[in-house]
């Protein structure tokens, strides 16, 4: 879906499909070389994630393996607790593997928080985190992001992944949601 097929829905696009394309290469060729000879898993947090996923696996010139999590957060509306209960758990032991946890956005950063200390606590060689978007002035915890996309304001974002009531989740790009769709 592109952003002209749901006008008036945005108020503005943030990053275009060639941005996100262009911005995840990069980041590609980075992890190529900092798993070179080593194995690799992917582990996307549902749903958010499968957009970036979907595109950072096909581009990475690295065999890889892929697992997901579902996690939702303990808390009332959009805030996020910081409590997270596990919906979905993953199928691969971490015991000795390179792992490598793909976001689409950090918000406040407590799911991440959360998720990092539940998989460090599995056995794993290394756990380390991608995420296409982050919103520094949304930040309530620090997270150590090895890999990032991009900064962005702190306004209410949709497509690529991210959603408004599970809707825009097949939108192209990252745009701002108008305030009358949600308010
Ligand atoms: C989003 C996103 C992250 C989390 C980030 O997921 O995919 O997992 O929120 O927020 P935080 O940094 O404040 O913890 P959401 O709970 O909306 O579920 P979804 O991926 O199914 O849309």
């Amino acid at each position: 879906m592109e952003p002209r097929d749901i006008e008036g829905d945005l108020t503005e696009i943030l990053i275009d499909e060639e941005q996100i394309r262009a911005r995840l290469a990069e980041l590609c060729r980075v992890i190529e070389k900092d798993y070179a000879g080593k194995d690799l898993l992917l582990v996307g947090v549902l749903k958010g994630a499968v957009m970036v996923m979907a595109d950072l696996a096909r581009e990475l010139v690295h065999p890889i393996t892929m697992d997901w999590m579902a996690v939702s957060s303990y808390g009332s509306g959009t805030q996020s607790s910081g409590v997270v209960r596990i919906l979905k758990d993953l199928d691969t032991d971490l015991h000795g593997r390179n792992v490598l946890i793909v976001e689409d956005i950090i918000d406040s950063g407590l799911t991440l928080s959360w998720l990092l200390a539940n998989l460090k606590s599995r056995g794993p060689e290394s756990v380390e985190i991608c995420a296409l978007l982050r919103k520094p002035a949304a930040a309530r915890v620090d997270i150590d992001v090895k890999y990032l996309g991009f900064d962005i304001p702190n306004q209410f974002v949709v497509g690529y992944g991210l959603d408004f009531d599970e809707r825009y989740r097949n939108l192209r790009s990252v745009g701002v949601l108008a305030p009358h769709i949600y308010a």
